[in-house]
């Protein structure tokens, strides 16, 4: 089946680009549980989808979503223990799961707390147990992304395997400050997705975006333009800031 060519949609600020995010979400949501019964998501870490968390854990959104039949995933992970500040599943955890009525069985949070590699497996194994053939995965509702000034999504990092072997991969990957070992699913789990938003905000982010949305084809560079739904909608959602050089 074709890729679907992305929707980009720039808004003046990480405000507004956040409340719009809300929107999709609570959208997703309701659409995900009126033909299937439940809403699987997948999100990610790092610092632009925080103010979207913490609108979601306050009205209107809150009563908007049907907490209790959400599953939450998350598509990559850091690994340091979930006590960690720099967990991302600890972050999500205290900016929104611990204010909404989820259910604790829902929230299938990667075992940081392993060693990469057998978390790596862990995962694979839950991914599993909710796999819908012939997938060896779910086929997510939504998937929250972002993009890296280096150019990578989730912890799929420049130089990454391009035929990885499995639904998910321990990996090093050197950013910034934050932990370098990291836990992520690979690009065949995230394109299997019913829909992929990306978030992007600030001036420091213009230069790698213009790249990854306006270069030629060059994965091993560019990670993020591995992520192309086979049968999906990829949706961009960027600042004014990092649209600038669009
Ligand atoms: C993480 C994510 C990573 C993140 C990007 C963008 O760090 O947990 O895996 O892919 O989404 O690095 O991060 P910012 O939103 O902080 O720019």
């Amino acid at each position: 089946m074709a890729s679907v060519k992305p929707d980009v949609r720039i808004f003046e600020d990480l405000d507004t680009l956040s409340h719009a995010a809300a929107d999709v979400f609570v959208e997703s949501a309701a659409e995900a549980m009126l033909q299937r019964g439940s809403f699987l998501t997948a999100l990610s870490g790092g610092s632009t989808p925080q103010a979207l968390y913490q609108r979601l854990a306050l009205t209107p959104y809150r009563e908007q979503v049907d907490w209790a039949h959400t599953h939450f995933f998350w598509g990559d992970e850091r690994c340091v223990p979930p006590e960690d500040l720099e967990n991302t599943y600890r972050q999500v955890h205290d900016i929104l799961l611990a204010h909404v009525p989820v259910q604790p069985g829902n929230i299938h949070r990667i075992r940081s707390d392993l060693p990469p590699e057998a978390a790596a497996e862990d995962y694979a194994r839950v991914l599993m147990e909710h796999a819908m053939p012939p997938l060896e995965w779910p086929r997510f509702d939504l998937v929250l992304l972002g993009l890296g000034s280096d150019g990578h999504t989730a912890s799929i990092f420049p130089g990454s395997d391009p035929n990885p072997a499995s639904a998910m991969l321990a990996v090093t990957g050197e950013y910034q400050d934050r932990p370098a070992q990291r836990v992520t699913m690979t690009p065949p789990v995230f394109n299997s997705a019913r829909r992929i938003l990306f978030l992007v905000s600030g001036e420091g982010k213009s230069a790698i975006l213009a790249d990854v949305l306006n270069d030629e084809a060059n994965p091993e560079r560019l990670p993020a333009q591995r992520i192309r739904p086979l049968d999906g909608q990829l949706i961009w959602m960027v600042d004014q800031a990092a649209a600038s050089r669009l």
